[in-house]
């Protein structure tokens, strides 16, 4: 491993991939390993600098993670965010304890007043918004450290050992909330690490282009192609890693949009590779009928595409391994580690207990839509494809509320392509980073011509967001809203009512189901 790696531990926290992808925005390369990494391990990583995370527990409860203290004896600088603050000062003779009033304990945006000759604060402003979610704080800072931020309510909001370069934070500096948190972590990274920031994503690439060679060595491989973003990014790097060992298998499940299944073949058969597009619609139909609750939808079709995949692998013969584009929020919305389930994305949550592979590759786990996209032009996807915007594995069936049955699918894949069309008619399919519709289980009564109608209501969807965890809805312009309602009831039958869903992420998700 190079000296110029940065290894974050993880305590289980929420945000500590986010904290990763903080640091290979600053150029640096990272790995987060568990917390259970041993010294031996850690010594032979050889990192620049390590990040502790944070994470739900106690310091001071005997059963949390702790770290072999002679960690701190390695010469290497150390930063602790939340959890890895208190660890630190438990560690190194300071005091943490349990905020018995509400004062000291801090969740939520918080004005934060810091000492700018602090290395860790360099060259930012001396106050500003940091991101607080901690119920602990340190009563008392260990020999050597200085008091470098507080807050109004918090004395102790970060330490340093400037000498030895431990630095604790209580706030998450990786978070947007917390103004400044990215030049925090960058000023780590360089002004006490002495990180050169020479990684980039094409590093990312041959990296992973070799590590997939060495598993893979001669065996053939079968990728789950959607035709999406992620999944043609990863057909592109498995194709550049082992070319003709690779079979990509679409299975259009029936759910998809319209004239998608038609336009994915055409799009990856002009590739140089092997396709193979199975039709299944009747399967999956079949599958899901009368089937209404959310998670039941996405569990069958998980399951459904492995099952097509074992097929096909079987047909190709010894196939060893499946590759997945699993991104990271498809991992931790399906409740990575401690982390509560949001809904079992299909590639992830949604799996079967028996997967008849001897392996399943996901090269792009650890990655954000964002990076992903940027590795796909490092491979010389074309912008259109790398742009697209993303269409779940579930595909439709997410997407009619209550039981599908084919003829809803209909209804809504012409309602769809009118509000995609319309939207980019109006230039908005750029700034809005993911529209669509939604058939609701709602009907209600209407008028058209002289008649009465009871018809579905429609949903539209759509949102502004760079990493699919948090997303605000799109303020589109009544007259685009307007179009877009009047084509639709005219021109899809048994569609009577159209309505604009108003909620951010959280609280509501992006798909309704
Ligand atoms: P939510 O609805 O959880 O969606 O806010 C976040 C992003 O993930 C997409 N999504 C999925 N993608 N398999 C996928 O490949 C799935 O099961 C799945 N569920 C949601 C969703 O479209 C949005 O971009």
């Amino acid at each position: 491993m190079s000296k110029q790696s940065i290894l974050v531990l993880d305590f289980g926290g929420q945000y500590n991939q986010l904290i990763a992808r903080r640091v290979r925005e600053c150029n640096v390369y990272c790995e987060v390993k568990p917390y259970t990494m041993s010294l031996e391990d850690i010594k032979a990583f050889d990192p620049m600098g390590i990040i502790f995370t944070g994470g739900p527990n106690s310091v001071y409860d005997e059963k949390s993670p702790q770290v072999d203290p002679a960690i701190f004896e390695l010469g290497v600088p150390v930063l602790g965010i939340c959890y890895g603050c208190q660890l630190i000062a438990h560690n190194l003779g300071g005091r943490v304890t349990a905020a018995t009033d509400d004062s000291a304990r801090e969740y939520g945006k918080t004005e934060t007043y810091y000492n700018t000759d602090c290395r860790l604060f360099k060259g930012l402003p001396k106050q500003g918004v940091s991101w607080m979610s901690h119920g602990d704080y340190m009563e008392k800072v260990p020999e050597g450290f200085d008091l470098v931020a507080h807050s109004d309510a918090c004395p102790n909001v970060a330490i340093c050992d400037e000498k030895r370069g431990f630095y604790g934070v209580q706030f998450h500096p990786e978070v947007n909330h917390t103004e400044h948190g990215t030049d925090m972590i960058r000023n780590f990274l360089y002004e006490v690490c002495g990180a050169k920031g020479e990684w980039t994503m094409g590093d990312y690439c041959k990296t992973a282009i070799a590590q997939i060679r060495e598993k893979v060595g001669s065996g053939k491989v079968l990728l789950a192609l959607s035709g999406g973003v992620d999944s043609s990014v990863a057909a592109a790097l498995l194709a550049e890693a082992v070319g003709s060992q690779l079979t990509c298998v679409f299975v259009d499940h029936g759910l998809m949009r319209k004239n998608e299944g038609d336009e994915v073949e055409a799009a990856f058969s002009k590739w140089d590779l092997n396709f193979v597009r199975v039709d299944a619609e009747a399967r999956f139909l079949e599958k899901l009928a009368g089937v209404v609750e959310p998670e039941s939808k996405r569990k069958i079709i998980g399951e459904e595409f492995i099952r097509v995949f074992e097929e096909e692998a079987k047909k190709i013969g010894r196939v060893d391994f499946l590759v997945q584009g699993t991104i990271y929020p498809d991992v931790i919305e399906s409740g990575a580690g401690d982390a509560a389930v949001i809904k079992s994305h299909h590639n992830v949550g949604g799996l079967p207990d028996y997967v008849d592979f001897k392996e399943i590759i996901e090269p792009l786990r650890m990655l954000f839509k964002d990076e992903v996209r940027q590795l796909g032009r490092e491979l010389g996807l074309p912008e259109y494809l790398v742009m697209r915007q993303p269409f779940p594995g579930p595909g439709l069936a997410i997407r009619i509320i209550g039981d599908i049955t084919k003829e809803k699918a209909d209804i809504l894949r012409d309602a769809d392509a009118i509000y995609r069309e319309e939207i980019a008619n109006a230039g908005l399919d750029k700034s809005i980073n993911q529209y669509f519709a939604v058939l609701t289980n709602t009907r209600s009564v209407g008028v058209m011509g002289d008649g009465r109608t009871y018809d579905y209501t429609l949903a539209l969807r759509a949102v502004t967001t760079s990493d699919f965890m948090t997303a605000d809805w799109a303020r589109i312009p009544y007259d685009v809203l307007d179009r877009v309602s009047v084509r639709i009831v005219n021109e899809v039958p048994n569609i009577n009512r159209i309505c604009y869903d108003i909620t951010s992420k959280p609280p509501a998700t992006i798909e309704w189901e």
